[in-house]
């Protein structure tokens, strides 16, 4: 198979290294990649907002599927014009790309199929949205409605909180994405992520993680795009996950094959381990980054013949098998992040010997004359398996400890959670869970 990969980031690198296994792969080209991609794939600097360029290429290097990382390109409908070219895509198209690209209709889908979610309310001018805040009080969320690069949520504890950051959507900080706000319940619980292959039909459980979202330790600071995650995520026990699949995942499927968007791809679902079960936070519409590269280390079986059965509408014949072994990354990233990161800075160590089980994935990473430099917020990944999360995280570190990049920081705390259940002997082993499951 001829497969061409979209995006640049940590999770396309673990995208690629997994797909670079397949034995069904002939020849791979990423678009347009990075330092880390480029072991496996030929790097092409096709610009992916041309979607006549793309389906050009895939048309002259026979592609026989083309793998959509990140959101923009998805919701963007890079999909769409692939589709009507003949050209298989692994990926939703714009209108299935809606569940992430809008939360109001994600939260519309749930009302109609009575999926457990936030209780909310959609707005186009900040004096309702005020109103609504007055009346319901604090602690309350604000959404931008569109795509913000994961900035456009608050959590408000205050009511002038939620005043502000409803100031702050309707001010064009987010452009497009600010026109509306979504203003929602307050959720307690634990976090965990949820990941599906979809083929329109059929969802076949695909992982799940915890990542952690915040840039200091103890989940402080502000919000970044992950700075590490693990997985297995241990609150999703074998009755969550049925739990998922019945009361969110199949009903989503169902609505959306309903209103002509059958969902093709990966469907992440953000949720909130609630006392009365699992709540849906949010959608996204791809991996997670970097919840993919935890995923992928665990993933037994060939990521690239099951992203095939996904185009071809054959998930209900396949299945997905895990190593027993728990994963963790270990985000790298600029100093600045996620402000305005330092570009440019040289990064060295890389070249060291790697630990059995231990993978560095790039992501804003460049080579300029010749040095491997930072060239992004977040820039590298170090991922590692163990027999329980605290082993994969220290082998993760140990790597870690060996890079040699002044300009960089990371969080120390990758997995605290889990790292904390784990000494106090309240979780099960990553073997039970899975054993558990297969029960
Ligand atoms: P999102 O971009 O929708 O995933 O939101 C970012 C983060 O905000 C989530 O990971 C949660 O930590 C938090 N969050 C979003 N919605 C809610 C909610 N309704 N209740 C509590 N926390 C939330
Ligand atoms: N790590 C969170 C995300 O990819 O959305």
């Amino acid at each position: 198979m001829n497969v061409l990969l979209i995006g640049s980031g940590g999770r396309e690198h673990a995208l690629a290294w997994k797909i670079a296994a397949s034995p069904l792969l002939d020849a791979f080209y990423a678009a347009p990649g990075n330092p880390g991609i480029a072991e496996y794939a030929t790097c092409v600097p096709l610009d992916t907002r041309d979607h006549e360029a793309v389906v050009n290429f895939c048309r002259d290097k026979n592609i026989d599927l083309v793998v959509i990382g990140p959101e923009a390109p998805l919701v963007g409908g890079l999909a769409d014009d692939l589709i009507a070219a003949d050209i298989a895509v692994f990926g939703p198209t714009a209108d299935a790309a809606r569940l992430e690209g809008s939360k109001g209709f994600t939260k519309d889908l749930c009302a109609r199929h009575g999926i457990p979610t936030a209780a909310y309310a959609r707005f186009g001018d900040a004096a309702h949205a005020k109103d609504y805040v007055r009346k319901h009080g604090a602690p309350i969320v604000v959404k931008a409605d569109g795509l913000a690069a994961g900035k456009g949520v608050t959590v408000a504890m205050t009511k002038e909180e939620a005043y502000a950051a409803i100031d702050e959507c309707f001010s064009g900080l987010f452009g497009k994405g600010g026109a509306e706000v979504v203003i929602e319940e307050f959720l307690e619980g634990e976090e965990a992520s949820f990941f599906c292959l979809c083929d329109g039909k059929t969802a076949l459980p695909f992982g799940t993680a915890q990542d952690h979202k915040r840039v200091g330790a103890g989940d402080t600071g502000p919000n970044t795009g992950g700075m590490g995650a693990y997985s297995p995520a241990p609150v999703m026990t074998e009755e969550m996950i049925s739990r998922t699949m019945r009361e969110i995942i199949e009903p989503t499927l169902k609505g959306m094959e309903e209103i002509g968007a059958p969902f093709i791809g990966v469907l992440y679902a953000g949720l909130m381990i609630t006392e009365e079960g699992p709540k849906l936070i949010e959608y996204n519409v791809r991996f997670g980054d970097p919840e993919c590269q935890v995923l992928m280390f665990r993933l037994k079986d060939d990521l690239l013949a099951l992203m095939k059965g996904a185009t071809d509408g054959q998930l209900a014949h396949m299945s997905a098998r895990w190593h027993d072994e728990a994963a963790l990354t270990v985000v790298l990233a600029a100093k600045g992040y996620p402000g305005a990161p330092e570009k440019g800075s040289a990064i060295g160590g890389l070249d060291q010997a790697p630990e059995e089980g231990v993978e560095i994935f790039h992501a804003g990473t460049a080579v300029q004359d010749g040095v491997l430099c930072a060239n992004g917020g977040r820039v590298l990944n170090v991922t590692a398996l163990g027999r329980t999360v605290t082993e994969a995280r220290d082998a993760a570190y140990r790597t870690l400890d060996r890079i040699d990049w002044p300009d960089g920081f990371c969080r120390r705390d990758i997995g605290w959670r889990a790292v904390e259940r784990e000494a106090t002997g309240k979780s099960l082993s990553v073997a039970a869970q899975d054993q558990q499951v297969a029960d």
